[in-house]
């Protein structure tokens, strides 16, 4: 087998005294698309936040291509090749779409495949807004000015915390359609999710997460097959 583009193992993480994670594992392949499902609160963003060392773990391992980064600096681990959009979108507001994507240009683990330029090209929502200004975006087209801003430091992974939250259902089918895109061009994702139909449309991996521990991995196939799975451990 290849070495995964991440691997989680073991991860333990909290606020203060209040342990929020309990050995945390997770292994992404090359290609893949791993949706992290579980309720609110179950540690999906927490999880994010200790892979990408904003909230420091206290026990186990994050590999990026076979490098461990556990322990390090935010902007180390994003160097190693870790693209993350949190929760909350930010942008640059009095900035144009395509100046928000200029600034995060970079040459990444994956080379210099992604820029602004191609950007455009490839995500054919964004192309007529390049010169609005970022703070008059929608909030599905901040999303995916946000999953595009990640895409610019070419990234091994890319991880989206709950891309699809908040926002009206065509909107989230196009976010949708964004991720599949993003997978059939090889790119390699990770997303966080409660709504486990978005998931199983744009997800090939499945691991639910339920009070800070993986409960569950497989394919999507295989969490299909298994509805009880689903009700136990999220909204339908
Ligand atoms: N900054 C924080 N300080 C203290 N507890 C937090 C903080 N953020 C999240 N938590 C707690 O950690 C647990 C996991 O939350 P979170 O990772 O945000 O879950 P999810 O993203 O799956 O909704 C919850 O019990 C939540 O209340
Ligand atoms: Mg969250």
């Amino acid at each position: 087998m290849s070495t995964p583009e991440l691997e989680v193992e073991g991860l333990d993480a909290a606020y203060g005294a209040s342990q929020v994670l309990f050995g945390v594992r997770l292994s992404v392949e090359r290609g893949e698309t791993l949706a992290l499902m579980g309720r609110n609160g179950a540690g999906k963003s927490s999880t994010f936040k200790a892979v990408m060392g904003l909230l420091r773990p206290r026990a186990g391992r994050v590999m990026v291509r076979g490098r461990e980064v556990t322990g390090q600096p935010p902007y180390r681990i994003a160097r190693a090749g870790l693209g993350f959009v949190p929760e909350d979108r930010q942008v640059f507001p009095e900035h144009t779409v395509e100046e928000n994507l200029e600034i995060a240009e970079r040459a990444g683990v994956a080379g210099r495949e992604w820029n602004a330029r191609r950007a455009f090209e490839v995500l054919p929502l964004l192309a007529p807004l390049r010169k609005r200004l970022a703070g008059r975006l929608s909030g599905g087209e901040q999303q995916m000015l946000t999953i595009a801003r990640s895409l610019m430091g070419n990234p091994a992974v890319l991880l989206l915390d709950e891309p699809s939250e908040g926002l009206a259902p065509l909107i989230v089918q196009q976010i949708g359609a964004l991720i599949r895109t993003l997978r059939e061009m090889g790119t390699t994702i990770v997303l966080a999710e409660q709504n486990s139909r978005f998931c199983l449309a744009v997800a090939t991996q499945v691991a639910v997460i339920d009070k800070g521990a993986i409960v569950w991995r497989g394919s999507v196939a295989q969490f299909r097959a298994e509805p009880d799975i689903q009700a136990r451990y999220l909204q339908v």
